[in-house]
């Protein structure tokens, strides 16, 4: 071939030796917001040096298809970060481990007792009204919608379920929290690791969150080994268990792998992997899971008619003797549809988990060097105008056909796709199908009054989150309380 390869263009940002073109993104603007506008100035896809790193950043469905799925295990890769790396013990968990053999059997193994935990979850359960406050009351929905998405992380992992104001439960939220806030600042320090050696407050406060993570962790971890009964797993730790035997039984039978011992010892799933993998269902899966909740209130507030059709549908196919369970997603097309156009508006994931090319590459006819990060801006994807008419307005329909039936276009992809997709992504859904059903069976949300409507812009740290609002629930028939705790009730 005799042209020359071309890269993506390198826009021409005020840059230093050492910072790369940081500087410049570091204004007001959140990275989404910011990405996308350079997409606009300089097309699409382009590069940047974010500090020493080469950064190809990809602002549309067709090359996050090439990168996603067309090319997924080409750009299956994680960078190494710092924080991560702290956070994961090198990389022993599913999110920020490399792609190899053991990650893709890890995986899978993670996966599949997700699908089953999940399958036999059918509702979820009202447990308890302590705290109600009373009706009219302004309340801040975060802490009870974290509470309760932490409990059912809490019963998914490790079978503990939680009342609220247990210390078990703060202690866990306290720690989670301050990994979250602290990751939220630590960029820095990712960027340029010899930070790390600079009095720095963030990394303390993160390695002392995560001592108090594991030694909770370590604890379940080492009663599940002595009470799990072979072939009942009863929650993700006792699956993780079952895998590491199935797996060290494979290979000491030579199924798998080959070589000495110390080299199978390393190739396996380790107590480490299990800790990891079980620290990141709540790294991964609470704050995550709370603030879509947050932004699905927030828009129903802005629109009432939207939460008066949903109820509307719930009231036609569950009615108000019993909850809703999964048996009844398939008839709440409409409730599926709001759910899914706040996760295309307000993406908590705005742009992915970096990405990085496994090997010599390309994106829309470019070349991409091996090693190179790839940043896939989601938020630009579902604010599409070429995709989406009139990105900026709320409205669910979109996800609906003529005949009222789901439809979903393929540029919507709040959980990624291809083989680096979110792995809680049924689990997820799930969640939140049954957090909004039983929420809006039972309450009427509106502002307190006096109170302005929240702010939908949102303000990015670990997640794209609102910022903080008050609401009150309503009069009539759907007044319970809303501080009550929601656990998982598992039907095996
Ligand atoms: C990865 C979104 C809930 C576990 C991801 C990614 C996104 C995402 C965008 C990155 C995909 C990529 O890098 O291409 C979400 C959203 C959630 C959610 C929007 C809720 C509304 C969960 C839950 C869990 C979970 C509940 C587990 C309990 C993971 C893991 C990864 C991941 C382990 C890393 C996958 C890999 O690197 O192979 N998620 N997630 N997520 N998510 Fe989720």
């Amino acid at each position: 071939d005799s042209h020359p390869p071309s890269y993506p263009p390198l826009p021409c940002l005020p840059s230093l030796p050492l910072l790369g073109s940081l500087l410049s993104l570091m204004g007001d603007q959140p990275p989404h917001l910011r990405f996308t506008e350079l997409g606009h100035r300089y097309g699409p896809l382009y590069a940047l040096y974010l500090g020493p790193h080469y950064t190809v950043v990809v602002n549309t469905y067709q090359h996050a298809r090439e990168v996603l799925l067309q090319r997924g295990k080409e750009f299956a890769g994680r960078p190494k970060m710092l924080t991560t790396e702290l956070l994961t013990r090198g990389g022993k968990d599913i999110a920020f481990s490399d792609y190899s053999p053991l990650w893709k059997t890890h995986r899978r193994l993670v996966h599949n007792s997700f699908t089953l935990f999940g399958e036999g979850t059918t509702k979820l359960q009202s447990i308890g009204e302590a705290e109600g406050a009373s009706r009219g009351q302004a309340i801040d929905p975060d802490p009870p919608l974290m509470r309760a998405v932490t409990n059912v992380v809490c019963t998914l992992v490790f079978s503990s379920t939680y009342q609220s104001g247990d210390p078990e439960l703060t202690t866990v939220m306290e720690y989670n929290d301050g990994i979250v806030q602290t990751i939220a600042r630590g960029g820095l320090v990712d960027i340029f690791p010899w930070l790390r050696f600079l009095p720095n407050q963030t990394l303390t406060t993160l390695t002392e969150c995560i001592a108090i993570r594991d030694q909770l962790l370590s604890k379940k971890l080492e009663e599940h080994k002595v009470s799990l009964i072979s072939g009942e797993p009863r929650d993700l730790l006792d699956a993780l268990l079952q895998g590491q035997t199935r797996i060290k039984h494979n290979q000491g039978s030579g199924v798998r792998g080959q070589g000495s011992g110390a080299e199978q010892e390393e190739e396996g799933i380790s107590d480490d992997h299990v800790l990891m993998t079980a620290a990141e269902a709540f790294g991964a899966g609470v704050e995550t899971t709370s603030t879509t909740l947050l932004w699905v209130l927030a828009f129903l507030l802005h629109h009432p008619q939207v939460q008066e059709r949903v109820q509307k549908e719930l009231d036609e196919v569950v009615g108000c003797g019993r909850s809703p369970d999964v048996s009844d997603r398939t008839h709440l097309p409409y409730l599926d549809s709001v759910i899914n156009e706040v996760m295309r508006i307000r993406p908590v994931s705005p742009i992915l988990i970096p990405h990085t090319a496994l090997t010599h590459s390309s994106i829309g006819g470019h070349s991409i060097c091996k090693g190179s990060r790839v940043l896939v801006n989601m938020w630009a994807i579902h604010h599409d105008p070429e995709h989406w008419d009139q990105p900026e307005d709320f409205r669910p329909e979109r996800f609906l056909d003529d005949k009222g039936q789901r439809f979903t276009p393929s540029c919507f992809m709040p959980f990624g796709a291809g083989p680096r997709v979110c792995v809680g992504e049924s689990l997820a859904r799930l969640e939140l199908f049954l957090f909004v059903s039983g929420l809006l069976q039972r309450f009427s949300f509106s502002p307190a009054p006096g109170v302005p409507l929240p702010d939908l812009e949102g303000r990015l740290g670990v997640v794209l989150q609102p910022l903080k609002y008050t609401l009150t629930r309503g009069e009539g028939k759907r007044d319970g309380s809303m501080q009550c705790i929601l656990v998982i009730q598992c039907f095996k």
